[in-house]
């Protein structure tokens, strides 16, 4: 990975300091643990990761030289309940990211899946820190399957997961995609700070494969299905259910039924 050539391709002020592991356990882990140095746009970046992870401690597959595995220090000055905003915003970024360099439409699932044909290509794992009175330090961690082929795939994802090789049959370098995120991030970023949730809010929902779409919902103590209706606000999905019940879910898993 050439971090000189993701450096040239910074425009904002995410990405302006970027420290580089050939090898952490996760590069979430590295950002939490960073104190004064963890300024706001610091980025982390890794060329594989031994106990890279999702969501619900889940693992999140990382070998070196093919994918991108970063994460972003964000010091948000807003109220908790607008954080889950956060990861609505970097898969928009995302996504815009990702169509500009690659040309491939990936498209969002809500909470924090990037998608093409279906099939998870990319996620967000968002995690707060908060220590005393300070501004809450928020590490933004992005996964991204890049140049990993079919054959590196372990059994259990390889029908539910792709990477930007596997759908367009071309490989990529990873420093100007991983520029393009970044920049994409700052401009998302800015337009959170600015308050213009709408907008962001309506770009996700502009790039959704999840909405208008009967879906299957788990959550730690249900399950239900219905239509996939909007987000609102925060970030939360609305559900209609067949009774014509809407329920607001702030986290859970998500199966598209049809
Ligand atoms: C998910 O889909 O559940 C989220 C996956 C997030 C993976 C990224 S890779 C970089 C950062 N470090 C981690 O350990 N996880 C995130």
């Amino acid at each position: 990975m050439d971090i000189d050539a993701v450096l040239s391709g910074i425009k904002g002020d995410i990405g302006k300091r970027i420290f580089f592991y050939d090898r952490v356990s996760s590069t979430n882990t590295v950002a939490l643990g960073l104190d004064d140095r963890a300024e706001e746009g610091t980025i982390i970046i890794a060329d594989s990761q031994e106990k890279g992870r999702g969501r619900f401690g889940r693992t999140w597959v990382s070998p070196p030289g093919a994918n991108i595995y970063l994460s972003v220090i964000l010091r948000p000055a807003v109220a908790a309940r607008h954080l889950t905003l956060l990861t609505i915003l970097s898969a928009v970024a995302c996504a815009h990211a990702v169509r500009k360099t690659t040309g491939l439409a990936v498209s969002v699932k809500w909470p924090n899946d990037l998608m093409a044909s279906d099939r998870k290509i990319g996620g967000i794992l968002t995690e707060i820190r908060t220590v005393g009175n300070e501004l809450p330090l928020a590490v933004v961690g992005i996964g991204m399957n890049v140049n990993m082929q079919a054959r590196d795939f372990p059994v259990s994802i390889l029908a539910t997961a792709t990477s930007l090789i596997r759908e367009t049959g071309r490989s990529f370098h990873r420093e100007g995609i991983i520029s393009e995120i970044l920049n994409e991030m700052d401009r998302w970023y800015k337009a959170f700070q600015a308050g213009l949730w709408e907008t962001i809010i309506a770009e996700w929902q502009r790039f959704s494969s999840t909405l208008g779409r009967e879906v299957l919902v788990k959550t730690d103590h249900d399950a239900f299905s219905g239509l996939a209706e909007a987000i609102d606000e925060k970030g939360l999905l609305i559900v209609r259910l067949p009774s014509g019940e809407m329920r607001k879910i702030a986290s859970g898993d998500l199966f598209i039924l049809q």
